[in-house]
């Protein structure tokens, strides 16, 4: 049986990306958000996962405003980043991986989430600015990722309630999988912010808060928020939290929570991190 070790939360913004590319890290604006990672490393390092579910969403890259999947899951040996435009420089392929995601694919088909099944896919900073933060110097070709996208960009999106009950079926299907891999879950993006319109570089630090709190021991209150709900607290692109919803939906019922760090702003986001371990 595959185990799922616990739950990782992070920002990706493309900034970040660039700043580790201009070793950045220790200037006064991105220390204070750099702070927040060394203990996510530690952990990782002493769990040493296979394989990573990373739930994020494509702001362009690979699906725009005419196509674009409710939910997608890749099963593709490998995935390649592509010019997003926003000065990130080319970085090594991520691993991909075959067998778990397929039988993720047949155990959500089986729940009734219609996916989108890509064997070929790009990957936007969503996924990969997370995986560059979490092993500096782009090292993260050790560790098999399996791609989870949810649509956060073009409405009709996805409820909170919808992407929670996705992350527990991905659970149910990691559960039920005949192998010893270890896995380890991401939910990126978040908290709240918005990039433009006339409320651009809004920020709800009590409302992040309120979800961070809420999310390690009573995620189910956060399920009877609405798009329209995070659009209103957390910003057009606080709807982002849907990732950090489907992630916790992998995880047990209880969880411990090993870290928590919470920086406002980078760029135009409220950065919240968290490594929650599972109880199981
Ligand atoms: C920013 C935030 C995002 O979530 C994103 O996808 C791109 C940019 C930002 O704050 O700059
Ligand atoms: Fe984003």
């Amino acid at each position: 049986m595959a185990q799922v070790l616990g739950g990782i939360t992070t920002s990706h913004i493309p900034a970040i990306g660039m700043a580790m590319d201009r070793h950045e890290e220790d200037t006064p604006y991105w220390k204070p958000f750099f702070d927040g990672y060394p203990p996510v490393r530690a952990w990782l390092e002493a769990q040493q996962p296979d394989i990573a579910v990373v739930f994020y969403n494509d702001h362009g890259l690979e699906f725009f405003l005419d196509k674009k999947p409710t939910f997608a899951i890749g099963t593709a040996p490998q995935y390649h980043n592509a010019d997003e435009g926003w000065g990130i420089k080319p970085i090594p392929p991520v691993t991909g991986e075959t067998e778990l995601s397929w039988h993720l694919v047949n155990q959500l088909i089986d729940d009734e989430f219609d996916m989108t099944v890509c064997q070929e896919l790009r990957v936007d900073h969503g996924l990969t600015v997370p995986l560059s933060l979490m092993w500096p110097g782009n090292r993260y070709q050790h560790i098999k990722v399996i791609p989870v996208c949810i649509n956060c960009e073009r409405h009709p999106m996805p409820s909170p309630k919808r992407c929670y009950k996705l992350g527990q079926s991905i659970g149910r299907g990691i559960r039920s999988f005949a192998g010893d891999q270890k896995v380890v879950v991401f939910g990126t993006g978040g908290l709240s912010h918005q990039l433009d319109g006339e409320r651009a570089g809004f920020i709800n630090k009590a409302f992040d808060q309120y979800c961070m709190d809420t999310l390690v021991g009573h995620p189910e209150e956060l399920t009877r928020l609405t798009n329209d709900d995070l659009v209103e607290k957390a910003g057009a692109q606080g709807v982002e939290l849907n990732m950090w919803l489907a992630m916790r939906g992998v995880l047990s019922e209880h969880v411990t929570e090993l870290h928590r760090h919470y920086h406002i702003p980078v760029s135009n986001t409220a950065a919240g991190v968290l490594v929650l371990e599972n109880e199981d």
